[in-house]
């Protein structure tokens, strides 16, 4: 776990789009969701792409229609665009959380904070002002929940964030 926790934090600090990332962005959004995607810390939208290799990888090995789990994917951490957090934070938040068993989620009048525990219903609020398909809005709402278990799209969805 620590290994893993070095590794993506080796992976945060490195993180650069290339033109094979660009190209998968044009191919899977359209122009409107690549303007809200930008807004995303770029070690976090590197992350979004990385996680949507892995679920297109995924798809094609199980044969499940990509389309809509490869949109979710790339916009699945979208809720973290109202506050960006840098590396640091991020990595705070996460040794925090460990540390006090969860009890950090009590500091969520710290903005940060609460943006970290809350982005997938955050994401959710952003997108559903665009009418998006409810599929796609539950996805990204539901991608940290534990309690939801059987629903196949979102397990992949978050097997390939939890390793990416
Ligand atoms: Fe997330
Ligand atoms: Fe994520």
């Amino acid at each position: 776990m620590i290994f893993y926790r070095i590794k993506q934090f080796y992976w945060a600090i490195n993180s650069k789009l290339n033109d094979k990332d660009i190209k998968f962005l044009k191919s899977n959004l359209n122009s409107q969701e690549l303007n809200l995607f930008f807004r995303l810390s770029v070690n976090e939208q590197k992350h979004s792409i990385n996680v949507a290799y892995d679920v297109e990888k995924i798809c094609k090995v199980q044969d499940v229609d990509s389309k809509v789990i490869l949109k979710a994917s790339l916009l699945h951490d979208i809720g973290k665009c109202v506050k960006k957090l840098t590396i640091i934070d991020k990595g705070l938040i996460v040794i925090g959380d460990k540390i006090s068993k969860g009890r950090l989620r009590k500091f969520c009048n710290l903005k940060k904070i609460y943006v970290y525990y809350n982005h997938g219903i955050i994401g959710y609020e952003i997108l559903k002002k665009y009418n998006y398909n409810d599929r796609i809005l539950y996805l990204i709402k539901n991608h940290h929940n534990n309690e939801v278990k059987e629903d196949s799209e979102l397990n992949i969805l978050k097997m390939c964030d939890s390793r990416n």
